[in-house]
């Protein structure tokens, strides 16, 4: 009797252990492919939701992988990955001093880059394993990506239930599809880093991309790359990108917003209805024919020309990344806005849910 007793025990023990060890388990880190109806190819990882690569072909049908990365997801998790091909969470781009407040309560978020918070602390959601599951869809596969960001996580209010959908299209695009709800109202703002070279990762730097970006006004901010409120107008300064011009055509012209972001950092506001996907720019890179359009639902996108890389990362072929050797166009809120009340809102309200769409569109000319 007492050792059948005893036996229960054990076993009810055994039971409690072992479910308390899956519920903190972390799903296992995996590299999904996935291939279109025209041989484009991509490799995303659950771990920061991150495309490690991303095949697409040039005018005469070679394929070049175009976006900057490591040969295997365990590569990120080095220290110094700067969010390379990732998903940005909860906040891409920076928060004033790490501190805001809602509904009449300050929070206090890490401080990860100066005196700011910067694409969403020190782990962000480009460092964590998110649920990963391959699908496919009447426009191409897919993979669905699920986390869970608890309530305090890097100091945010509420459980954030986030879905981030890439699917490769038959149309040559990468599209995500962002929807996330809370359980506290949030702020939230998400978006996705990586870093484009279209003569192929590791060809040289960027600069004599052509980009056109269809906004009149950008958000200049101070040394911090904090907005300093203003919304310019974009005629007759280096960030008039109406007519297609070579990325290095005005880069290093002696601008006080260029010498604060070391080179473009700057978010621009992309006309038309936020809410509305609407063409937001295209680069062209002349000698391949490649041409990647951007389309978005978000209020703005931050160009990043790299300025930070500095030739002591090497890529997944072997070839260092240089400075200015890839750019970002991170569809996205404008910085800072939860401090910034003449700014598009990025609070989720509970019971909301948030939604988002930005469509990378590969084509030849
Ligand atoms: C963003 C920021 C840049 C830099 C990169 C990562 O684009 O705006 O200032 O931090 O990420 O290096």
């Amino acid at each position: 009797m007492k050792l059948q007793k005893l036996s229960y025990s054990l076993l009810v023990l055994l039971v409690l252990v072992s479910s308390a060890a899956i519920a903190h388990a972390q799903p296992p880190v995996t590299v999904y492919k996935l291939r279109n109806s025209h041989g484009v190819e991509t490799q995303i990882t659950n771990y920061g939701g991150i495309v490690i690569s991303l095949k697409v072909p040039d005018r005469n049908g070679k394929f070049d992988d175009v976006v900057l990365g490591f040969k295997t997801a365990q590569d990120y998790m080095r220290k110094n990955d700067p969010y390379l091909g990732a998903i940005i969470g909860r906040y891409g781009n920076r928060i004033a001093k790490g501190r805001f407040t809602l509904n009449g309560v300050e929070y206090k978020l890490a401080v990860n880059n100066g005196e700011n918070h910067l694409h969403g602390g020190i782990k962000g959601f480009d460092k964590v394993v998110w649920t990963g599951r391959q699908i496919r869809t009447k426009d191409g596969p897919a993979v669905v990506l699920t986390y869970l960001s608890k309530d305090g996580e890097e100091g945010y209010p509420g459980n954030l239930r986030v879905r981030v959908v890439y699917t490769l299209t038959n149309k040559n695009e990468l599209k995500i599809d962002y929807s996330a709800t809370t359980d506290k109202d949030t702020v939230l703002n998400l978006t996705h880093h990586s870093y484009f070279n279209l003569a192929g990762e590791g060809n040289g730097d960027i600069l004599n991309h052509e980009l056109k970006i269809n906004a009149d006004r950008f958000v200049p901010t101070d040394a911090g790359s904090i907005p300093t409120g203003e919304l310019r107008k974009v005629s007759g300064t280096p960030f008039d990108f109406l007519t297609s011009t070579a990325i290095g055509a005005r880069i290093n012209q002696d601008e006080e917003q260029l010498k604060l972001g070391n080179g473009y950092d700057h978010t621009f506001v992309i006309n038309g209805t936020a809410g509305r996907l609407r063409l937001a720019a295209t680069a062209r890179e002349t000698s391949s024919g490649r041409v990647m359009e951007v389309w978005t639902t978000e209020p703005g996108m931050q160009l990043y020309t790299g300025n930070f890389l500095d030739g002591s990362l090497t890529g997944k072929s072997g070839k260092p990344y240089p400075r200015r050797s890839g750019f970002c166009l991170e569809t996205q809120h404008y910085p800072d806005s939860p401090n910034q009340p003449s700014f598009p809102t990025t609070t989720l309200k509970k019971g909301a849910t948030y939604k988002s769409t930005t469509i990378y569109r590969f084509i030849t000319q």
